[in-house]
Order: C-alpha cells, then sequence, then structure tokens
C-alpha cells in the first residue's frame, strides 16, 4: 500500500524535527519542552509539568490541540499555538518514543 508508505516516510521525517523543537523550540516563538518537561520527558512536579515520556501520540497531539484552541492556562495554550501541526506530530512521536517512568 502506498499510503502506508508515505505514512512511515512522514514518521521518519518528524522524529528528528521533533527532537529538535524538544531541546531547542522553534523559531514561532515554542519555547523548548525539556525546559519544563525534561530532557527525558519526566516531567517537574514543582512546576506542575506532567510526564510526556512513553505517552501515546496520539493523545499528546490531541492535548495539544486542546491547548491550542484556548483550553488550559500558564505557558501551555501560547506554546501549543506556536506549534504547526507537523510540529506536533513531531513532537509527540519524541516523547512517545521514550522510555515511561
Ligand atoms: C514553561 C514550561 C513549559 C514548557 C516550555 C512546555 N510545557 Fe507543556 N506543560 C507545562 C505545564 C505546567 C503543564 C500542565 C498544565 C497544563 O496542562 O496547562 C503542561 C502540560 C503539557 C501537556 C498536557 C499533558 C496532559 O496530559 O494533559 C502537553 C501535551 C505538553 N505540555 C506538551 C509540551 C510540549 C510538546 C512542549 C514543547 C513544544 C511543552 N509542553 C513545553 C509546562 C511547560
Amino acid at each position: 500500500m502506498k499510503i502506508w508508505r508515505i505514512a512511515l516516510v512522514l514518521l521518519g521525517a518528524a522524529a528528528p524535527a521533533g527532537k529538535q523543537i524538544v531541546l531547542h523550540g522553534n523559531s514561532n516563538g515554542a519555547m523548548p519542552c525539556a525546559a519544563c518537561h525534561g530532557i527525558n520527558g519526566l516531567g517537574n512536579a514543582a512546576i506542575g509539568a506532567p510526564v510526556l515520556a512513553g505517552k501515546p501520540a496520539a493523545g499528546i497531539v490531541s492535548a495539544l490541540g486542546h491547548l491550542a484552541s484556548g483550553q488550559g492556562s500558564g505557558p501551555m495554550p501560547g506554546i501549543a499555538r506556536a506549534l504547526s501541526p507537523q510540529e506536533r506530530q513531531g513532537v509527540a512521536a519524541y516523547f512517545a518514543g521514550l522510555p515511561k517512568p
């Protein structure tokens, strides 16, 4: 199936971009996710940043969608809005691939 191959290629392209954003943010003003969620995605209880490591990518994408559409407070709505749909997929794939705590 062609579609299957295209999906694999997209996944492969998204992963490095996801890591780049997690570590360095993007040029649209998204802060590096690692600053709050940790380089290993283990979160930071002191500032209320949840664990993202090992969460299903679809759940992370959907949470970012909710945050971008105005749900939630604090830094996340602005950060989610600064990510393109492709970037959300990329960071989600990256965190999903990290080992769970
Ligand atoms: C300045 C600190 C900070 C940064 C930077 C940050 N986050 Fe967050 N994030 C939080 C906090 C605090 C919460 C919990 C409160 C909330 O959901 O708004 C959160 C919640 C989330 C959630 C919701 C998890 C859930 O299960 O509901 C996701 C997904 C998320 N962040 C992804 C990201 C991604 C991806 C990035 C990088 C592009 C990022 N965050 C950068 C602080 C941060």
